[in-house]
């Protein structure tokens, strides 16, 4: 008989023998749920974590970039190999996603500094700033699928008139006085047709349920010259973007995997920073991640498509220890 999630709680600071006695006992009580293998909507097979691990190269860059991670959350270097270590062996188990989130969460709670956490996620925000300030146009804003408005609030403060719009609100938002629009997961946005000087889409169309129907949606509201601002995690990445511009050794080493294992990797650190480090138990609040990642040639083949002209494209490379994925900016403007 499954027993309730909330009854656990992961033990503070476990030593690794403390930690595989209490890993036993929660997974006895457990039904094994082995994780359904999704496709995205375009198409692709997403493995599973299990799936993932047992390919030797993703289990080699997941745990070298997941030390980068926690290094990120200041944790001390003593505890950080067993807690590498603890992590991937509850990816490892069979059992379902909403287990593995909380007890990931939990693990990471009581390791990692909320400080540094905090700080981190701050940095996060001013790094993606600096990418696309020199972008903005002056006018208006709306950030779409703006999360917990860390990033719209920077560029409020820089440039002022920034609207937000998500299909669920982060309790920080009622601290900020920008105008907040609620979505549905699909259909259209309620706001008017060509209102907005830029429109921001960073990092939300791979967890958009139909990222299309979202970019159109975009697009619609820009005003004619208007600008599409988007931050994408990508996998076939052409080795021609990692050798144009200077990439950190870990970019280096995920350019060295295979187009299925890009894949496979992102997938793995798109649900520990959605769903384990930004944590709800509340399934309708839990951020979706259908893992709807496209090469950064689709993108920009479907963007094109869409009757937009490409002023820019910016290779981000992995550029957040948080989200250890392969970020592209495409600029695009509304003819
Ligand atoms: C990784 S977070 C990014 C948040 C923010 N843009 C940032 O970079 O900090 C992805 C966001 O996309 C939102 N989202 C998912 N599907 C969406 C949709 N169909 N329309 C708008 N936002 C969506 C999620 O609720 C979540 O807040």
């Amino acid at each position: 008989m499954n027993s309730k999630i909330s009854d656990f709680v992961v033990p503070n600071r476990a030593s690794e023998k403390g930690f595989m006695t209490f890993l036993d006992s929660q997974l006895s009580t457990y039904d094994s749920i082995p994780q359904v293998c999704p496709v995205s909507t375009f198409g692709c097979a997403i493995p599973s974590r299990q799936e993932v691990l047992a390919r030797p190269q993703c289990a080699e860059y997941i745990s070298s970039t997941l030390n980068r991670f926690l290094a990120a959350l200041d944790v001390s270097d003593e505890i950080l190999p067993g807690l590498v270590k603890q992590i991937l062996e509850m990816a490892k188990q069979e059992i379902d996603d909403s287990w593995y989130e909380e007890a990931t969460h939990n693990l990471l709670r009581n390791n990692a500094s909320s400080s540094a956490q905090d700080m981190a996620l701050e940095d996060r925000s001013y790094r993606i700033l600096k990418q696309l300030s020199p972008y903005i146009v002056k006018g208006e804003t709306l950030d779409y699928g703006c999360g917990d408005a860390r990033v719209a609030k920077l560029i409020n403060n820089f440039q002022g008139c920034v609207t937000l719009a998500d299909v669920y609100q982060h309790p920080s938002i009622n601290r900020t006085e920008m105008e907040f629009v609620m979505l549905a997961s699909e259909g259209s946005v309620p706001l008017p047709s060509a209102r907005f000087d830029n429109v921001l889409l960073c990092t939300v169309l791979h967890h958009a349920e139909r990222p299309l129907e979202t970019l159109n949606e975009a697009i619609r509201v820009a005003k004619p010259n208007g600008r599409i601002l988007i931050i994408e995690s990508v996998y076939g990445v052409d080795l021609n973007v990692g050798t144009e511009t200077p990439q950190s050794p870990v970019a280096t080493a995920f350019l060295g995997l295979s187009e299925e294992d890009q894949l496979a990797v992102n997938s793995f650190f798109d649900h520990l920073y959605n769903r384990c480090l930004y944590y709800s138990s509340e399934p309708t609040t839990k951020v979706n991640v259908p893992y709807n990642y496209k090469s950064p040639r689709d993108w920009q083949e479907t963007i094109e498509s869409m009757g937009l002209r490409i002023e820019a494209f910016v290779p981000l490379g992995i550029d957040q220890p948080l989200g250890p994925l392969f970020h592209v900016l495409y600029v695009a403007v509304k003819p």
